[in-house]
């Protein structure tokens, strides 16, 4: 007789999670004041204005500049450091593509390095190995929520006159040292796509405490305008990338949740850990001390197939996933790995330093191995739930490897 759902058994958990997004009457009618005032643009409204300095503060930044994705963040915060064409910039290969789209928009080189396993975040270690007289900026991504470490990034890249451009798309509400993600490096990217921890669908913001970045980037968000400038004075080559109106009150109807949103997933994120990690076969990602808050956009666990009778990752994932916890296999390819990049498919931003790079022949092993076998995730609105909620999780996982022969003999 079958002990595991995916072989017909009764599930472990048949009650659904809690979903995303979460909203509330209080949204809708902030949106809907929005429209009905008519100010739709924000050279019209104050909410993207108050968005941008609510947000800020709450990550403890000095300014922000909000932006229609998180992606485009990334894009202007890169420009505003100032990279000329072929300049390298050094970012992590376990992320989400813009990481590094982002870098060759720029008319940069993205320079791939690998992972440490226990955080899944870039490896200082390799950064410093990376490193030539081309090299102008780090590019760390605080993945899943996690931040990286940025004691060290911040040491390597004093040493080497390098910038910081942090990748703080999936880290709202995220701490190290007690000091928010993103005004820690020399500047920012967040993303508010629907996916996010605070979102509107999509939009993102720039955060930054260097008061010539923040201009510039306000600058490259608007059209090249200038904030003593006339309207129809362009100081520089830039688009609009404005947020408007209705996205900047739901997120500011939003930002009233967040705090409390974000202490329920870092404590529910650690009670997990403290729980999974007496699993043979599971490690969660450690948070290290300083990373005294982290966002958990994700949760995110290593499996060992060995301690599961050799069942690969993705059955594995399907028996938690017919056992009712919504995991995921994660990213499935190291960026290097991705067709656009063994193919050069750049397009414009086709430049000479990128024609001698084999993306093919690269091999970051921690990545490799995240991708193809190891890193399982859950997404930050399970964490939503009660302690009960994760002790579910914790079953169906100790289920599973309890009855790991089923598996594979299946
Ligand atoms: C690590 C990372 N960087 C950048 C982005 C880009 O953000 P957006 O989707 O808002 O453009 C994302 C979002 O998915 C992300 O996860």
């Amino acid at each position: 007789m079958p002990h595991l759902a995916i072989n017909g058994a009764t599930p472990v958990r048949t009650i659904p999670f809690p979903t995303w997004p979460v909203y509330t009457e209080e949204d809708a009618q902030a949106v809907s004041d929005t429209i009905l005032s008519g100010k739709w643009g924000s050279s019209k409204g104050d909410r993207v204005h108050t968005l941008e300095d609510q947000f800020a503060a709450f990550q403890q930044a000095k300014h922000g500049i909000a932006v229609t994705n998180g992606t485009t963040a990334l894009n202007l915060a890169l420009q505003s450091v100032g990279l000329t064409p072929g300049d390298e910039v050094i970012v992590p290969a376990y992320t989400f593509i813009a990481t590094a789209n982002t870098v060759l928009m720029s008319n940069a080189v993205p320079v791939f390095v690998d992972i440490d396993p226990d955080t899944y975040n870039i490896n200082p270690d390799l950064v410093e190995q990376a490193i030539t007289p081309r090299t102008r900026v780090i590019m760390p991504v605080h993945f899943a929520g996690l931040p990286a470490d940025m004691e060290r990034l911040k040491d390597i890249a004093r040493r080497h006159h390098l910038a910081i451009v942090e990748d703080a798309a999936q880290a709202h509400g995220a701490q190290w040292n007690g000091k928010g993600v993103g005004g820690i490096g020399d500047i920012s990217g967040f993303s508010f796509q629907a996916s996010k921890n605070l979102n509107a669908g999509e939009g993102g913001i720039i955060l930054t405490d260097n008061d010539e970045l923040a201009g510039i980037a306000g600058s490259l968000a608007d059209c090249g305008r200038s904030d003593d400038g006339l309207w129809y004075g362009h100081y520089r080559l830039a688009g609009n990338h404005r947020m408007t109106e209705m996205q900047g009150a739901l997120l500011l109807s939003q930002m009233a949740r967040l705090e409390e949103q974000c202490k329920r997933r870092h404590e529910n994120g650690d009670y997990l850990t403290e729980q999974l990690s007496r699993i043979a076969g599971i490690s969660p990602t450690i948070r290290p001390g300083q990373a005294n808050r982290h966002a958990r956009h994700l949760y995110v666990f290593r499996y060992k197939a060995d301690a599961f009778g050799g069942t690969s990752k993705s059955k594995f994932v399907d028996a938690l996933n017919a056992e009712g916890i919504p995991a995921s296999p994660g990213y499935s390819l190291p960026l290097y790995k991705q067709p656009v990049f063994l193919e050069k498919n750049f397009g414009v931003y086709m430049q000479e330093a990128l024609r001698e790079i084999d993306f093919g022949a690269l091999n970051l092993p921690e990545t490799e191995k995240a991708c193809a076998d190891e890193a399982i995730w859950i997404s930050q609105s399970v964490l939503l739930g009660e302690k009960e909620d994760m002790d579910d999780i914790v079953r169906a996982i100790a289920k599973i490897r309890e009855r790991r022969q089923e598996l594979a003999r299946e």
